[in-house]
């Protein structure tokens, strides 16, 4: 087993992810990039290059059974240990009026979104109870919270995620393992490009406009998500399990 921790990214080589596996290296973590392709990783190390060596480059799908359970494997084979697991791949999916949202992508987005950070879930933790540690990340959104128009599967997705990671919060509590969820309101990547594009497809007429972003009156950067989720991997944040941190500027403010 090597004698420093390891952290696992799904969608390292998002908009977020990556400035997740980024925080994560410079905190002296390796880092595990899971993404769906092997170029989109080797792309994202290249961009923003990330030490090699402190790197495993993992393609994986997590709607795929197999392929988790041969990915966790691998890992374990390489290091012997995974300290934090950070279940950052999403899709948003099409977007379109409850009437029109079509049963195939409301599926799409839920085998990816819920049982996808499922999977990645349940193959993690037997690794970590091995140890009695661990933290796990997944990702919310304050459109699972709030009910955002035009993404019916992605924002009851979202509020899935949320319900799931107190479930895990509740269950390995007490075997040092704690789980929580980060959600964003809206975050400078193109997930929220195409968020934009597709209200003004749908007919909103200055959509920039119409979407809320809070008191701070601005999107968030990736690298604002990606310390939120550091501090909850981190000895800081040691009583912290089951919480639903919402990084939004303040939007949901009541
Ligand atoms: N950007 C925002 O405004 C925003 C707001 C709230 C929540 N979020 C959430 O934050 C997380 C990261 O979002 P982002 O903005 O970086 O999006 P992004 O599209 O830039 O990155 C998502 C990554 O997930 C990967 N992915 C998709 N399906 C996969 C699969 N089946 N297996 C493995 N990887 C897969 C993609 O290849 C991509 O690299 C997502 O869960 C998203 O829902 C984003």
């Amino acid at each position: 087993m090597v004698d420093h921790k390891v952290c696992i990214v799904t969608g390292a080589s998002g908009g977020i992810g990556s400035r997740i596996v980024e925080k994560f290296l410079t905190e002296n973590y390796d880092v595990v990039m899971a993404d769906l392709k092997l170029e989109q990783i080797e792309e994202a190390i290249e961009k923003n290059q990330f030490e090699r060596e402190r790197i495993m480059v993992c393609p994986l799908d997590i709607t795929d059974e197999n392929a988790v359970a041969l990915g966790i494997k691998e890992i374990i084979t390489r290091y012997g240990r995974i300290d934090v697991l950070v279940n950052a791949a999403g899709i948003c999916g099409s977007y379109d009026r409850i009437v029109d949202y079509s049963f195939e992508n409301f599926r799409k987005v839920y085998e990816v979104n819920v049982f996808g950070t499922f999977l990645m879930i349940q193959n993690v933790i037997p690794e970590m109870l091995k140890r009695e540690q661990g933290s796990i990340v997944n990702f919310g959104s304050v459109s699972g919270m709030r009910g955002y128009s035009f993404e019916v599967g992605y924002g009851s997705s979202k509020w899935a995620v949320i319900g799931m990671s107190e479930t895990v919060a509740n269950e390995y509590g007490s075997q040092g393992i704690r789980c929580n969820c980060v959600s964003p309101g809206w975050v400078n990547t193109c997930m929220m490009e195409k968020t934009i594009e597709n209200y003004r497809k749908l007919g909103i007429e200055d959509p920039e406009n119409w979407i809320s972003y809070g008191s701070i009156r601005r999107p968030g950067e990736p690298e604002e998500i990606a310390n939120a989720v550091y501090f909850l991997c981190c000895d800081q944040s040691s009583y912290i399990n089951g919480a639903n941190i919402v990084v939004d500027g303040g939007m949901t403010i009541k």
